[in-house]
């Protein structure tokens, strides 16, 4: 079966004009990440999850992952927590901040989260998990949606229990990744479990893990019935991967768009995160854009041990100097954000 991916849906009143959505990740889902994804054919992004203890005490750093674009709509801020108040509170702070959608992380299978009671450690404690819900769907009036790993241990299908009692709760959405927390991300995505997920609850159901290419998101689509796939470690420094699956195309880059992409990523990010913090943050980025043969390893491994951004740049451009003219055609298309509207007031980010 034939499913079109440029198709339309919703989540409440939220309109996806694709049905792609790209994933939260953390350390990953920057604002550069999310606007270069809606360029590229997503039709949802999402925030890296953020942490609703950290809101609630004003953490500079924190208050930074709500800064959003006016370009990046429709777009979820994902949150995380293990008490119901301050994810209300949280949950009120996103929608000032212009989300389109409050997603909760029931998924996180990291320590540091799970220790805390929140994360994926909530599909074990599914009453908590509800009040949670129904008090982040209380406070807010945009949509609220939740992200799911299939249950704690291997093997287990606490997700087909408690994905219908979040939507009884007041979720609008629900997206399962499912693989175990134990799992982490070894082993297969199991979406055997997706199509039983969608067959049990009367909201849309996102398909997230292993999806990589076109094939792959129509046979998941068609075989569960889910109304969008989610892309994650497929697009990192590679939104042309979002591209093939949306629309086919999968000519590779030229090198000059691959360097133009990646400079573009590179100025935005360091306007988000400050030259020192994203000089160190893009590493890993300079790896997944250039690796797949795009370009020597050698010069990758230069970039790496390069600290100034401007060199980096510069490096990229000696190498690929066509890339200057798709830039500036990209920089002309998509103007800075400091150029676009901002959705939250800058004394609630506090500007950093
Ligand atoms: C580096 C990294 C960070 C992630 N951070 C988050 C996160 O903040 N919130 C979340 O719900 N899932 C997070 N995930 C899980 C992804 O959203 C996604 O469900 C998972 O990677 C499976 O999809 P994939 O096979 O397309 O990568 C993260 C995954 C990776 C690889």
């Amino acid at each position: 079966m034939q499913v079109d991916l440029r198709e339309e849906w919703s989540i409440g009143p939220v309109r996806v004009p694709t049905r792609v959505v790209l994933a939260p990740m953390a350390g990953v889902s920057v604002q550069a990440f999310r606007r270069q994804g809606r360029r590229f054919g997503a039709g949802l992004v999402c925030s890296e999850m953020v942490s609703c203890a950290g809101l609630s005490h004003r953490n500079e750093r924190t208050l930074g992952y709500l800064r959003i674009a006016a370009d990046e709509h429709p777009l979820a801020v994902q949150i995380f927590g293990a008490e119901p108040e301050p994810m209300r509170e949280a949950a009120r702070m996103v929608e000032a901040a212009g989300a389109d959608i409050v997603d909760i992380n029931f998924g996180c299978p990291v320590r540091k989260v799970t220790k805390t009671g929140a994360g994926a450690t909530l599909l074990d404690d599914p009453d908590r998990a509800c009040r949670i819900v129904e008090a982040v769907a209380g406070a807010v009036s945009v949509p609220v949606s939740v992200k799911m790993r299939r249950g704690l241990e291997n093997g287990s299908r606490a997700c087909l229990d408690v994905g219908p009692r979040l939507v009884d709760a007041g979720a609008r959405s629900l997206t399962l990744h499912p693989r175990s927390a134990v799992q982490m991300y070894t082993g297969e995505a199991d979406h055997r479990l997706t199509a039983e997920l969608v067959e049990r609850v009367d909201v849309p159901v996102i398909a997230s893990g292993d999806i990589t290419s076109r094939a792959r998101a129509q046979a998941v689509l068609a075989t569960t019935g889910a109304e969008a796939v989610m892309v994650g470690r497929g697009a990192q420094g590679n939104p042309w991967a979002l591209r093939e699956i949306v629309d086919g195309r999968d000519a590779p880059p030229p090198r000059e768009e691959v360097a133009a992409e990646l400079i573009l990523f590179v100025r935005e990010t360091v306007r988000e995160l400050g030259e020192r913090r994203a000089s160190g943050f893009l590493k890993k980025f300079y790896g997944w854009y250039l690796g797949r043969g795009r370009f020597p390893k050698p010069f990758k491994q230069e970039l790496l041990r390069i600290e100034s951004t401007d060199e980096v740049e510069r490096r990229l451009l000696a190498a690929a100097p066509g890339a200057r003219d798709v830039l500036e055609q990209l920089e002309a298309e998509h103007p800075p954000v400091d150029e676009l509207t901002l959705a939250l007031p800058i004394s609630i980010y506090g500007g950093g």
